[in-house]
């Protein structure tokens, strides 16, 4: 009898090993794999061997384990160099998420050179001179770093109002954090906001709202047991009052629902959803055409004010708790975490035949 491959989870922490591989375990069912979780630091590049975590009858328990045919990395990384290292051992193309940290502008520049610019807000590199003459012409603008999580420093930029003619926003609207009488200490505080971090300008879109708060959908795309981008589901957040980030929700529903109240009848609202779905397809392919092999990722979108579906954001490494927030279950919610797994078990399948 065969023996099960090996699939190895990698996380950044220890203490994350066993809550993460839970999840995955949990669902695994019929895909005949054996799970274990690690971190980079367990890995003994010496031995081959790996100090890793997994699940035995129920129970947990840590032991060594040799190289896995396959990885899911669910370590945020920028630059994926563990994942290099371990494709020298293990092959290529068997580690996939191998980059989780997109960098924003690198993923402006892949879509915006195909058929997707349309989706894409316009966007620039920040440098000083073209946020101030952007400025000029745009009087709102998004200013948010290349690499940035979680919606922090996303500021919103407005001089459009006579009396305080600066303004900066940081994720509500309730009140500038920041409001400047003249130019010179309005760009003084910029600089000092931007520092030496690599930042992107970006159109504000003016986004739809649903009994007024702003909303986004996230449409996860992960690939199934042959290979394949699926669309598992799309959700939506809301953002809380006020908030023009929906990063820390106000709630979080399915997607359909808040087409539903966006879209003027159902016909508008099925095409829009089919045009989420088709462009988060295409969208899946640019970037693993560029970045390396991906199986799993978030991509976040908007409607704005003209119905038009817009683009803020692809994110790598999703955060898996979206999916399991008070008693709400999504459609699919369990393919969430099963296809990780099959898809791992695809990969450890077609490096074992390319053995024989
Ligand atoms: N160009 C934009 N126009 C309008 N809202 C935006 C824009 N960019 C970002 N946002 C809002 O800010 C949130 C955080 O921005 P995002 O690009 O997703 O960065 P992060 O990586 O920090 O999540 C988004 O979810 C969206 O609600
Ligand atoms: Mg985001």
């Amino acid at each position: 009898m065969s023996r099960k491959p090996l699939i190895g989870i990698m996380v950044n922490k220890r203490s994350k090993r066993k809550r993460t591989l839970r999840l995955y375990h949990q669902y695994k069912e019929n895909t005949p794999v054996q799970l274990f979780s690690f971190t980079p630091k367990d890995i003994n590049w010496k031995t081959k061997r790996i100090q890793g975590g997994c699940y035995i009858n129920g129970k947990w328990e840590t032991k060594t384990f040799r190289f896995p045919r396959a990885v899911y990395n669910r370590c945020y990384q920028r630059k994926g160099n563990t994942i290099k290292r371990l494709e020298k051992y293990i092959g290529k193309n068997k580690c996939f998420n191998t980059i989780t940290f997109f960098n924003k502008w690198v993923v402006y520049k892949i879509l915006s050179k195909s058929e997707l610019n349309t989706y894409l807000p316009k966007t620039w590199f920040y440098k000083r001179k073209r946020f101030k003459k952007l400025l000029e012409s745009r009087k709102h603008l998004i200013l948010k770093p290349s690499y940035g999580f979680l919606g922090r420093r996303v500021y919103l930029v407005d001089t459009n109002s006579p009396n305080e003619p600066y303004k900066i926003y940081q994720d509500t609207l309730k009140r500038p954090k920041y409001s400047c009488q003249d130019s010179a200490s309005f760009y003084k505080k910029i600089d000092e906001l931007v520092g030496s971090k690599k930042f992107i300008i970006q159109e504000l879109i003016n986004t739809t709202r649903a009994a007024g708060r702003i909303t986004d959908v996230r449409m996860l795309l992960q690939k199934n047991q042959n290979g394949k981008w699926n669309v598992t589901n799309g959700i939506s957040r809301i953002a809380q009052k006020d908030y023009y980030v929906t990063n820390c929700s106000h709630r979080i529903c399915e997607a359909d629902e808040i087409l539903q109240t966006l879209a003027s009848n159902n016909k508008e609202r099925t095409a829009l959803y089919e045009e989420m779905r088709n462009t988060s397809l295409i969208a899946g392919e640019l970037l693993e055409k560029h970045l390396g092999l991906l199986g799993e990722i978030g991509i976040d979108m908007v409607i704005d004010e003209n119905r038009k579906i817009k683009i803020i954001e692809v994110n790598g490494k999703l955060q898996k708790n979206l999916y399991n927030k008070g008693n709400v279950s999504f459609s699919c919610n369990d393919l969430v975490y099963k296809r990780p797994v099959q898809f791992a078990y695809f990969l450890a399948a077609a490096a074992a035949q390319k053995k024989r």
